[in-house]
């Protein structure tokens, strides 16, 4: 539809048609079995409501919704098609490894290509938008949600979120195999109070801009067609009524003009914040900062009307929002096809497809992080015994809990993938997790009827698997132990206070250890766990995340060493929860601690912890082993129009091909305001031969070197700094320039 066409219809509607065009409501509404993915709070919608309005959450299928369109668009007076949107955030059903596991694998492109195959898969089954990706910065492993993020870099963060945007949506959201993009939560969920899901934000304006801000900014810019409210409050203004947040950073600094929604019932819920009477002033506050679509709640279905017709608010804010809906709409192609890519014929060929197999697996090998490698005991020897032992032998559900249409079912296990190998011999004996003992797990909406049967199946473990999981350990060159957190106990309304494993897998662990002290231990899980005890009794650790569909084939690859792990981590690991949140920029402080010997008394550290966490952001090992020089600089000094070349040369002096990140971070040594000890600032991911060497250049420019000063200022201040190019933010020589006038 042309624009003129567009703005004639927006003429054409009632006040009645126009604020259906702002409801979303949960599928649950229109077909039986929707995903519901929050509280269903006694929400009252008339059957009008129902059938007009805009846009539905929780469905897909291509059969089912060419169905529900028609039946739609049989009763909509203007043929004003319903947009289907849905959480499609690692996969649809072929399941992908988790966001924060493709943050690890330091792969923009990978992940655009995953999110593009994700795309494909939801845009046959009917599906138009998805509410991904999830560009919350997150520093703190107590969150469930951080299993969703690409990890505590502002740089790593909006890198990834750039390229799933791109990776959904492609040049043009009406292109076949495309969906539209939402970046979310607007803004700085990913740093609630304590860790505590929806709870509280407090952050200075300065390190909201500094470290919060970036990654949507990013998403925006690489032309994401929707953005999410966030549940929580930001320095008491709860985000889904913050005109300044959305009005003036939002739309005005950030340039989005595309459609705002809120999250789950969130326009509802500025009730329960305390930040307003009732639904009309709820309906005002949100429609005042800008929300087009109120997300599974009745507010605006209940209050705006009323609002207009009052004057309490303008029709002119109403048409803003619904114009913005309907150009959507417009891009996504629907006045022309309402089913968009909706094709039961299709979908069967789309999805599960063996090439979206292939990268599922590529994409997880290339996430897992191998932490240690003592003796070298990995990868496996051929012409040893390998005893896989633990609940995730043989766990088909290696997704997390927001792989809505995942199932375990497609998945391959390690013990089936270990089962094809023909080189190596394995045993395995699955010890089902008791998951009584995943503290604090509560059903996920009380009908999670797999809950149920995993609880059943729980109960059958015995005192005999057990011991025959020993018997196998005993008799083995090497165990390989598949522990993990339940996939229930990350994600939304997951925030955990304890982040190690399950007694019940520790006391496995050390049962097994006691008679065999040749551990490779594999680690499942959707955020960073306390592992000290763990990595300390374990000659290999290797963090596995969630990693989908693909999962077991991708584990038996790298075991074997048919392929090398080449994740490097995201996230911090801590020692504990204690030292959470820890990450690698913080500040100096005035009295840093210094680093590994007696530290002064009165500096900056725990007396029961070191300040160092376990394994720091940006760490992994592969199977292969490399050198990098001392950057050299083409000049030592720049002003804000120059430039300076950063070289290193790498050399592979292993006997494998490997694969390497190279990691660019720099330090601005004084300025108006406390700069961070480091920043990343580039990175490059890069293979080699044995033997083969490469120089890699990193170009530093100024727009690298600024920050926000004391006045909110975009800004670089002249004087030294320092910079690295290395493997992990704690490796590497640095070397000293001048940004001068
Ligand atoms: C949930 C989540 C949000 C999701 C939405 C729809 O509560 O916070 O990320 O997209 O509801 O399922």
């Amino acid at each position: 539809m042309k624009t003129e066409e567009l703005k004639t219809l927006l003429e054409k509607m009632s006040l009645e048609e126009k604020v259906h065009q702002l409801m979303q409501l949960p599928g649950a509404y229109y077909q039986g079995n929707a995903e519901i993915t929050g509280n269903m709070n006694g929400d009252q919608y008339t059957q009008e409501e129902v059938w007009e309005a805009g846009s539905v959450l929780g469905l897909y299928g291509a059969q089912a919704l060419r169905q529900l369109q028609d039946a739609y668009m049989a009763r909509q007076p203007h043929h004003i098609p319903l947009l289907f949107m849905l959480d499609v955030i690692h996969g649809l059903r072929t399941i992908f490894p988790i966001p924060l596991a493709q943050g690890a694998s330091f792969h923009p492109a990978l992940a655009e290509r995953c999110a593009q195959a994700a795309g494909e898969e939801a845009a046959v089954s009917g599906v138009h938008v998805t509410f991904a990706p999830m560009a919350d910065l997150v520093r703190d492993a107590r969150w469930g949600r951080c299993m969703e993020a690409y990890g505590e870099d502002p740089y790593l963060n909006g890198e990834m979120t750039a390229a799933v945007v791109k990776g959904f949506q492609g040049e043009k959201l009406r292109d076949v195999g495309r969906i539209g993009a939402c970046v979310k939560h607007f803004a700085a969920y990913g740093a609630p109070t304590a860790g505590r899901e929806y709870n509280n934000v407090e952050l200075s304006e300065h390190t909201l801009r500094e470290y919060y801000l970036p990654a949507y900014e990013k998403g925006i810019a690489a032309g994401a067609c929707m953005v999410m409210t966030s549940f929580n409050t930001l320095n008491g203004i709860p985000s889904t009524g913050n005109r300044w947040l959305m009005r003036d950073v939002l739309r005005r600094e950030m340039g989005f003009d595309g459609v705002l929604i809120s999250d789950w019932g969130a326009v509802k819920e500025l009730i329960a914040h305390g930040y307003c009477e009732g639904s009309e002033e709820a309906a005002r506050r949100a429609m005042e900062a800008g929300v087009d679509i109120d997300m599974a709640s009745d507010v605006y279905g209940k209050s705006l009307l009323r609002l207009i017709r009052e004057e309490k608010m303008s029709e002119e804010l109403l048409d803003q929002a619904v114009y913005r809906v309907l150009t959507l709409k417009n891009k996504l192609g629907l006045f022309e096809n309402p089913y968009k890519d909706g094709n039961g014929t299709q979908e069967n060929i789309v999805i599960l497809s063996e090439e979206k197999r292939k990268l599922a697996k590529e994409a997880a090998i290339e996430s897992f992080v191998l932490l240690k490698n003592q003796d070298e005991i990995l990868p496996l020897k051929k012409e040893n015994k390998v005893a896989l032992i633990g609940p995730y032998t043989d766990w088909k559900d290696m997704h997390s809990a927001w792989a809505i249409a995942g199932q375990g079912q497609d998945a391959i296990t390690v013990s089936e993938a270990a089962a094809l190998e023909k080189e190596f011999v394995f045993c395995s004996v699955p010890v089902e997790p008791i998951l009584e003992s995943y503290q604090g797990l509560s059903r996920k909406n009380g009908s999670d009827v797999q809950w149920e049967e995993a609880l059943l199946e729980n109960r059958k473990q015995t005192q005999e698997q057990r011991s025959a999981a020993l018997t196998a350990a005993a008799q083995a060159d090497t165990v390989v132990l598949l522990l993990g957190e339940h996939r229930l106990q990350s994600g939304e309304a997951a925030s955990r206070v304890d982040i190690r494993l399950p007694e019940r897998q520790m006391e496995l662990f050390r049962a097994v250890r006691k008679v065999n002290q040749n551990i490779v231990t594999v680690v499942f899980g959707g955020r960073p766990l306390d592992l000290r005890e763990i990595s300390e009794e374990s000659k290999a650790l290797l963090l596995a995340w969630l990693p989908g569909t693909e999962g077991g084939n991708a584990i038996i690859e790298v075991l074997t060493g048919r392929s090398e792990p080449t994740g490097r981590l995201p996230m911090s690991l801590p020692q504990c929860v204690g030292q959470v949140p820890v990450f690698y920029s913080e500040y100096q402080t005035g009295r840093p601690a210094a680093k590994g010997e007696d530290p002064v008394f009165y500096s900056s550290r725990y007396l029961d912890c070191p300040n160092e966490p376990l394994y720091p952001f940006g760490y992994g090992l592969g199977y292969t082993s490399f050198e990098i020089t001392v950057p050299i600089l083409n000049r030592n000094y720049m002003s804000r129009e120059e430039k300076i070349l950063a070289s290193v040369e790498i050399v592979n002096t292993g006997k494998r091909r490997g694969s390497q990140v190279l990691q660019l971070y720099i330090r601005d040594c004084v300025a108006s305001v406390v700069r961070p000890v480091k920043e990343l600032k580039g990175f490059q991911k890069i293979c080699l031969n044995p033997g083969e060497r490469k120089q890699i250049t990193f170009e530093i420019t100024e727009e690298m070197l600024r920050f926000h000063d004391e006045k909110g200022r975009w800004t670089s201040e002249e004087g030294e700094f320092q910079l690295w190019i290395s493997d992990s933010c704690v490796t590497g020589r640095a070397v000293g320039f001048t940004l001068r006038g």
